[in-house]
Parts: C-alpha cells; structure tokens; sequence
C-alpha cells in the first residue's frame, strides 16, 4: 500500500518505522529528518488541508493516518473522507472526545463510564461555587481543566481549594489557554497510578494495545511541570484483571456510546485511566489519537501488518487479533532540549546517534536538519529512544546507554523510565 502518515513527532515516526517494515510504501507531511529515512516526505504543514487533501488524491494513497490532535479536532479526516480517501482517525465530532473536556465529561456521564465527579463552569462565580463542593467531596484535591485544547498544559492539579480557585481564575479571567479556557471543568483528584491503554476501532470492533505507563512530569519521581511525556513503558504494571475491566468498563461503553450517539469513530480511543489501589479503574480522559511518547515502545513490540488494521478499520472492517507482540519490554525514553516545557531552546546540534543500533531505535520528534547537513534540535521533545529487553531492567539499562551517548547541549533526561515496580 501507499500509506500517509501526517505529523512530525516521535509518534509519526515510530509508525511510519512499523508500516515501512510491513512493506509498505510511506509518504509523511511534513515529517522530519527521522521519518525521512522511511518516508518520501512533502513539507506541507498540518493545518494546511486542502493541501494535505490534494496530496493524497494527487498521489492516489490507498490510506492516510492522522498522527496529532489539532487537525483531527479541525476536521481533517471529515474533509480527507469527503475526497474519497480511506482515512485511519475520527472526523470533527468523534475527535470532540479530547477536543472538548466539557462534551467528553458529560459523554462519560451519559454513558456512565467511571469518571471522578465534575462541574462544568464558565464564570469565575460559577468556578468558586464549583471548588467548594468538589472539595467537600474528601480529601484528595481538586483538578482543574480547560475545555479546549492546550497542548497537554490545560491541566491543573491543585493541592487546595485555594489553588484550584486561582488556577479556575488563570483560565477563565486572565484566558491563560485564549479560547480553550473560556469553560473549564472541576473535578474531583483521584488517587491511584495512572495508565494509558490505546485501543484501534472502526466504529464496532476493538483491538485493545497492550498498556503503556508514561512518566508526565519533567523531573524524577514526578516533580515539576508537566510534559507531553518524559518516558514510557510497555507493556504496563497492569494485571489482565485490570486491563479486562478497563475495556469492560471503559472502552466498550465508549463504542456503544458513540453509535448511540450516532457518532462514527474510526481511529484510536486513547483512555488515560488512573487505577485506585484497590484495582478500580476511573477514565480521566480519551485521545483520539496515537499517545506519544506511548507509540514508541508499542510499535518497537508489534508484529504483524498494521498497515492492513488500520485500512480495515477506516473502511469499518477491521480485521481483530490480526496483530502480535514481542514478549520483550519496550522502554523509551525521552531526550528533551533545554527550556522544555517552558521556553524551548532550539538549534543545538545533535551528535552520538552513529553506532546505535540492535535492539535500540531512536525516534525523532524536534529534530530538523541545518543546510549543511547539521542534524539540531528543533523542538522540546527531541528524540525518543526505546530498546527492547527480556525484562524491564535490561530494557531500561540498553536506553539509558543509548541516551548517554547522544550529545546534545542541555538535554534534559528523567533517570526513572520504568524504575516503579511493575506490579499494581
Ligand atoms: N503522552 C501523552 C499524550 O500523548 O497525550
């Protein structure tokens, strides 16, 4: 097949890696230098549809793959569809399950998917009163979320109520996220460990991905601000038990909700799930997309053609337990630049990558090449870099080697990628 993948991050090139060693033919928009060694790649931007459209008409792709939110949120697969393109990602109002905290939240409500306790505001009033009465619900916090899209920074979770106001305020009053905070909803902290458990559908069938755990904050032992993700592993502590309930509970209320609601989601239900201690799972939040940094060590771990799932599911008839896994762990971790996630610093060059190879695959994400063939960063998160292991201790141990040897002025790497006991 002639497959296009759109977007330029870590997570387009760890499926791009995957679909060219199916035997594909892969084209990216835009890409990046890493994608370019898999990829013929047009410099056409993601916002840019009508390009992407005509692209893929002009080039006759037998499939496209949305890889980010934003252009699936802004209707990308809707107008790529309307052209006669089989498309691998949900149109506008599937995609409204991450594009707006508000809808999902309610969705869940209406589905009765387990999700902590919520109102929705959108006056500072309304904020205040919402605060109070989430915080009277015990002792565990307060969460507060912009509505819209907010590039992974639209939420705050506050130690007091006192915090909870003022983060409620940031958005509503100040517009810290412009329009995507002109709502915000206020729910209740859950205490748990988090997991990201992706499932590929077409609307009717699931094929749940083994689990993955990512490591959000910038610094170890999850201090410091939050990232798109520091580091990931796969598969998760999870136990089948918890991994069963998650689809029982979770994904496959998902689907019957969206066909109640008429809703046709042909893509990645991607559920950020906290698990309780006591093994309960509670949906925190959906995706509609490949997580990443979660999609590195998925693809380094999968075997079998997903170029051939992910057609079957944009036509609506995916083949299911079509693919295998590698009983090996994959462990990634990210090789951030200085500043992130704050004031990025771009333009280092980058250096070591030669002589990295077996069982260690470095992915790009903010990578650019200079015109004199210069590779530099370009981007916060720069590389991902996921080895395989019989355990997760060696897998960690090859990434970490690997990730010593890059160069790169500044580069920010968190040392506990995969360090937590993989047991629940
Ligand atoms: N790793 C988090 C995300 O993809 O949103």
């Amino acid at each position: 097949m002639r497959i296009l993948v759109i977007g330029s991050g870590g997570r387009e090139h760890a499926l791009a890696w995957r679909l060219a060693r199916a035997g594909h033919q892969l084209l990216a928009a835009p890409g990046n230098p890493g994608i370019e060694a898999v990829a013929e790649c047009a410099a056409i931007g993601v916002a840019e549809h009508a390009r992407l459209v005509e692209l893929a008409v002009g080039r006759k792709v037998d499939l496209v793959v949305v890889g980010p939110e934003a252009p699936l949120v802004a209707g990308l697969a809707d107008e790529l569809r309307a052209a006669g393109v089989m498309t691998f990602g949900p149109g506008a109002l599937g995609a409204r399950l991450e594009g707006s905290k508000v809808f999902s939240k309610q969705f869940f409500a209406r589905h009765r998917i387990p999700t902590a306790p919520f109102t929705v505001a959108a006056t500072v009033a309304e904020a205040d009163a919402a605060v109070e009465r989430i915080s009277a619900l015990g002792a565990s916090g307060v969460v507060v979320k912009a509505d819209g899209l907010a590039a992974g920074k639209g939420v705050v979770v506050a130690h007091d109520a006192g915090e909870a106001r003022a983060a409620a305020r940031a958005m509503l009053e100040a517009r810290r996220f412009g329009d995507a905070g002109a709502t915000v909803v206020i729910e209740q902290r859950i205490a748990g460990r988090e997991v990201s458990v992706l499932a590929l559908t077409d609307g009717t069938r699931l094929e749940v991905l083994p689990a993955v755990e990512d490591h959000k904050t910038i610094f170890d032992a999850d201090r410091g601000p939050n990232t798109g993700g520091m580091g990931t592993v796969s598969p998760a502590w999870i136990t089948d038990a918890i991994q069963s309930r998650i689809r029982s509970e979770i994904l496959e209320p998902t689907l019957r909700g969206l066909r109640a609601e008429a809703i046709e989601y042909r893509g990645v239900l991607y559920a950020g799930v906290m698990v309780e201690p006591s093994g309960t799972p509670y949906l925190l939040e959906y995706n509609c997309r490949f997580g990443d940094p979660e999609t590195q060590p998925i693809m380094a771990r999968m075997r079998g053609d997903l170029g051939a799932v992910l057609l079957g599911a944009a036509r609506g008839e995916m083949p299911v337990g079509a693919l295998a896994w590698d009983a090996r762990v994959a462990v990634c971790v990210v090789v951030a630049a200085a500043g992130y996630p704050d004031a990025v610093r771009t333009g280092d060059p980058i250096g070591g990558l030669a002589g990295i190879d077996g069982e260690v695959t470095v992915f790009h994400a903010g990578t650019a090449r200079r015109a004199d063939g210069q590779l530099v960063s370009a981007g916060g998160r720069v590389l991902g870099v996921t080895a395989l292991g019989l355990a997760v201790d060696q897998a960690r141990a090859k990434a970490y080697a690997a990730v010593d040897r890059i160069e790169l002025a500044g580069k920010q790497v968190r040392r506990d990628i995969g360090a937590r006991p993989m047991i629940p």
